[in-house]
């Protein structure tokens, strides 16, 4: 039987990749950091399935990475784990580089010490952040980085660290290049989700006005499920490489929110200067005002532009996205008017 170990296994998708890999039928190791009150809400379907153990450790923590290993001997590793919200990057930098960069260092380490560099397959949670200020539309494997925020800076020094070992120590390392990618699962504060779990608030008169950031911000958005398919698909390569998992199309946050009060059948109308504090959205029928920009959620630099070339994935590990734009909104909403509707949001 193949064992995986999952770090950040209570994340969105942390979540899908325990689906998947005990359908497989992998036994699954995952790492859960000690919180006051518990992080397991996603996981908890499958907290009783005899296929998954959960083991106390901390990516800020070398000798609890060290024991969970030499316990486990994994075949499989997917690191998962981060401070992976970028606006909370710029105000704990020092944490994100912490758990983000020097954490994956831990991490290989750990497999070093444990004299698994030869054995075990290691999957890194690497980011469209990385091309930040873009050097080339659209970005791809060979696409130059320029990082925009304490988050981006902390997962290049990761990205770097997983080639280095890979070419150092002959270490089968992979970086998947994820573009952004959302599920009814995704934390509530990252902007598809505060969408659609607002715009469902909106419509059952929980809330009256969604207030937001950057609205032209642009992004490639792809459903989480299908993207944990891609990172196994990279760990059984009989060579190491890294990929980029997009889906080669970009919305904008504007378009994003639109396309949600649409999926409930509630025209807006935007007015004011397009990209001006003084922007706002109003529903057509009722003329009041649903959308309005909040300056406090711009944050110090921006990443404007997202799209990404997922052609090596698609010819080398036979992977494509398949959920459209639409369909990702639509079923977001469908989940989030559902947990409204049932007093769970
Ligand atoms: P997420 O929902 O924020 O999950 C992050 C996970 O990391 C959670 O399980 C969290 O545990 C855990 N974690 C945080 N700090 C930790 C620590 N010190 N020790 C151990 N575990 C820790 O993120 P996600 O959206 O699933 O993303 C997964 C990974 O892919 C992240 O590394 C992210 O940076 C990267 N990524 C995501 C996207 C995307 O669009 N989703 C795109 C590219 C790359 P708690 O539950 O206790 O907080
Ligand atoms: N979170 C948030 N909240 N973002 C907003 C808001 C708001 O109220 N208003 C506008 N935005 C804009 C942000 O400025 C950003 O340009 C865009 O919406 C997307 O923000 P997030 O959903 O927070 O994601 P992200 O693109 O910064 O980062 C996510 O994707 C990366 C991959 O490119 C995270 O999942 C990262 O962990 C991941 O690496």
């Amino acid at each position: 039987m193949k064992k995986a170990m999952i770090t950040g296994i209570t994340g969105q998708d942390g979540y899908y990749l325990t689906e998947l890999l005990l359908a497989k039928g992998y036994e699954v190791t995952g790492i859960v950091r000690r919180t006051s009150t518990p992080n397991t809400s996603r996981i908890e379907n499958f907290l009783s399935h005899p296929g998954l153990k959960i083991i106390e450790a901390d990516l800020c923590d070398s000798s609890s990475l060290h024991k969970a290993i030499s316990l486990v001997k994994p075949h499989e590793i997917y690191n998962l784990a981060a401070m992976s919200h970028v606006a909370t990057s710029f105000f704990q930098p020092e944490y994100s580089a912490d758990v983000n960069g020097v954490g994956t260092v831990r991490l290989l380490e750990a497999l070093r010490s444990n004299n698994l560099e030869g054995f075990t397959k290691f999957y890194q949670a690497s980011t469209s952040e990385l091309y930040g200020k873009v050097q080339a539309i659209p970005q791809n494997e060979k696409t130059p980085f320029y990082p925009r925020s304490p988050y981006a800076i902390s997962k290049l020094y990761a990205y770097w660290a997983v080639v280095n070992y890979r070419e150092a120590y002959g270490m089968f390392t992979s970086n998947g290049i994820l573009f952004n990618h959302e599920s009814p699962m995704r934390g509530l504060n990252f902007v598809t989700r505060k969408i659609t779990s607002s715009v469902a608030k909106v419509k059952q008169n929980k809330m009256s006005v969604l207030k937001m950031g950057n609205l032209d911000a642009k992004r490639d958005w792809g459903y989480a499920k299908e993207y944990v398919e891609g990172m196994w698909m990279m760990l059984q390569q009989n060579i190491a490489e890294d990929f980029v998992l997009a889906t080669g199309e970009t919305h904008s946050v504007r378009e994003f929110i639109t396309e949600a009060f649409r999926a409930i059948d509630i025209d807006i109308e935007w007015r004011g200067k397009t990209g001006s504090l003084e922007e706002k959205a109003f529903c057509t029928k009722s003329g009041k005002v649903v959308v309005e920009i909040s300056p406090e959620l711009m944050r110090p630099a921006e990443v404007d532009l997202l799209i990404g070339d997922y052609s090596k994935a698609r010819t080398k590990l036979g992977w494509a996205p398949k959920t459209k734009f639409s369909e990702l909104v639509n079923l977001m909403m469908e989940n989030d008017m559902r947990l409204v509707a049932e007093g769970k949001l």
